[in-house]
């Protein structure tokens, strides 16, 4: 359910498909990691733009499963700045906001494992607004996890198949208990999803842009979010 404020339908929940890094990187002659470094940055500033319009979930695609794909020097370079950019994101926890991990955490380095670990356990109780970081994550591998989880509680007996429909499988997934995405937005022109939030985001509302997403600003937010308040969502009726 969206809410709206002066006027405007804001999106409870806005999904982030952050592209574009890479090519930001190359316009300017410099190296890949230092698009990524711009990109953090950034998701920094949209997050805190967020906050300030009272969007309650902000999912951001930080990791795929498939990254791990990508050259060896660039993965190192990745994993230094989540470590650096999570000692940060401590800042948001004095703002009231839970901080959850989407996706399998065992391939990272232990220390950055632990990081993860302990901010989200320490920000549990916060209740301002929710931002999950997708990291190592798809959709697919999301909707496999739910799927054991739920074979499990079925071999233990703690479920039947009557109690399996769409809010107890949805529950089960990286996102647990939160809403469907609303929006989801893409940056850098491609128009795809790429094995992002796949179920999450079955009712969403599109909104894609050129701009890079080292230059995506609270301008491009505001944007996103103006068209998104003139779309009609009918989730399937008239
Ligand atoms: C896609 O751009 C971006 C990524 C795979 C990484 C996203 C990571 C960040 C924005 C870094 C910040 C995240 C955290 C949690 C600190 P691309 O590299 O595919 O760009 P390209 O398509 O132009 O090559």
């Amino acid at each position: 359910m969206a809410k709206e404020t002066a006027g405007i339908v804001l999106p409870r929940h806005i999904g982030f498909i952050m592209d574009g890094n890479g090519r930001w990187a190359a316009k300017r002659g410099l190296p890949r990691s230092l698009g990524h470094k711009a990109g953090a940055e950034a998701l920094r500033k949209v997050v805190d733009a967020c906050r300030r319009r009272g969007i309650s979930y902000v999912t951001l695609y930080a990791f795929s499963t498939e990254n791990w794909k990508r050259p060896d020097d660039e993965i190192q370079a990745l994993m230094k700045l989540f470590k650096e950019y999570l000692d940060e994101a401590r800042g948001f926890m004095g703002k009231n906001t839970r901080i959850i991990f989407l996706g399998d955490k065992s391939p990272f380095p232990e220390e950055l494992r632990s990081k993860m670990i302990s901010l989200e356990k320490d920000s549990a109780h916060h209740t301002a607004m929710t931002v999950m970081l997708a990291m190592n994550y798809g959709g697919r591998d999301d909707i496999v996890y739910a799927a054991k989880r739920i074979a499990q509680l079925y071999a233990d007996k703690d479920i039947t198949a009557e109690d399996i429909n769409e809010k107890t499988f949805g529950g089960l997934l990286y996102t647990g208990s939160a809403p469907d995405a609303d929006l989801i937005v893409r940056s850098s022109g491609e128009q795809r999803l790429s094995n992002f939030l796949l179920w999450q985001s079955a009712y969403a509302e599109f909104y894609f842009t050129d701009t890079l997403w080292p230059d995506f600003d609270e301008k491009e937010l505001e944007k996103a979010l103006t068209v998104y308040s003139g779309r009609s969502r009918r989730y399937g009726g008239v």
